[in-house]
C-alpha cells in the first residue's frame, strides 16, 4: 500500500521549504496551475479566477501546522489576509477545499492542521495516521484552465463528469 510506505517514510519528510511558497496543482493535463484564493474558495487557475470579487494567487507561510495564506501581490488594500487553508473532514458533506479566517475557530468538519510535507508534495495525515493525498478537480469541457480544488471525491459526487486526481506541490512548473 502506498499509504503505509508513506507512513514509514514520514519520519524523513521534513519541511524542506522556503519561508513563503505558492502551491501548484499537477495532474493529467494540468501542468502546475497555481492555487488562488477566490472569495474563500480554493481555485487552481492559470489566470485570475473569473467572477471572484476578492482573489489572488496565495503566498503561504506555515504556522502551528497550518498553512496561512496572504495575497502574492502586495497591495495597500489586500483582497484578503491571514486566511487558513482547510480540507473538508471525513464526515463533511462538502468536497470543496477552501480558506478560513485565521482569527476564527475551524468548524469540526474542516481540517486545517493535518498537513504534512513529503518533499515538495503536500499530504494530509488522516485519523489513522496515514499520509494521504486525495486532491482532485472536476474535468471540464471549458478550456479556461480554472478548477475548484476538491478533496476525497467519489464518482457518485458528480452526475456530470469525471475527476482528475491532482497533487499539490510547492514547486512551480519549469518554464523551458
Ligand atoms: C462566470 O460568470 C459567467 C456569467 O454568469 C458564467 O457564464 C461563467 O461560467 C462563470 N465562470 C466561472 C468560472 O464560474
Ligand atoms: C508570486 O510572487 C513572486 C514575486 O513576488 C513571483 O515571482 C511568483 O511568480 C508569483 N507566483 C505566482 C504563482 O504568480
Ligand atoms: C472520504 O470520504 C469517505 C466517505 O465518502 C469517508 O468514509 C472517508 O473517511 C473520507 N476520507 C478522508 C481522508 O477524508
Ligand atoms: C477575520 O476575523 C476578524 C475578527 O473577526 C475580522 O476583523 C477580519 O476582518 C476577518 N478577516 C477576513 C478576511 O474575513
Amino acid at each position: 500500500m502506498l499509504s503505509s510506505v508513506l507512513v514509514l517514510l514520514s519520519a524523513l519528510a521534513g519541511l524542506t521549504l522556503a519561508d513563503t511558497f505558492n502551491l501548484y496543482a499537477y495532474g493529467d493535463g494540468i501542468g502546475g496551475l497555481p492555487l488562488h484564493y477566490a472569495d474563500g474558495a480554493a481555485i487552481i487557475s492559470k489566470k485570475a479566477p473569473a467572477n471572484a470579487t476578492n482573489s489572488d494567487v496565495v503566498s503561504f507561510t506555515t504556522s502551528d501546522g497550518q498553512l496561512v495564506g496572504n495575497p502574492n501581490t502586495t497591495s495597500s488594500d489586500p483582497p484578503f489576509s491571514n486566511t487558513v487553508l482547510f480540507i473538508p473532514g471525513p464526515d463533511s458533506s462538502s468536497d470543496e477545499v477552501g480558506f478560513l479566517n485565521a482569527s476564527a475557530t475551524a468548524p469540526d468538519d474542516e481540517v486545517t492542521s493535518k498537513f504534512v510535507w513529503y518533499g515538495h508534495f503536500l499530504l494530509v495525515e488522516n485519523d489513522a495516521g496515514e499520509l494521504t493525498s486525495l486532491f482532485s478537480v472536476q474535468k471540464s469541457s471549458d478550456d479556461d484552465e480554472e478548477y475548484a480544488l476538491l478533496w476525497n471525491t467519489t464518482d457518485s459526487d458528480s452526475s456530470s463528469g469525471e475527476f482528475i486526481s491532482v497533487s499539490m506541490r510547492s514547486v512551480a512548473p519549469s518554464t523551458d
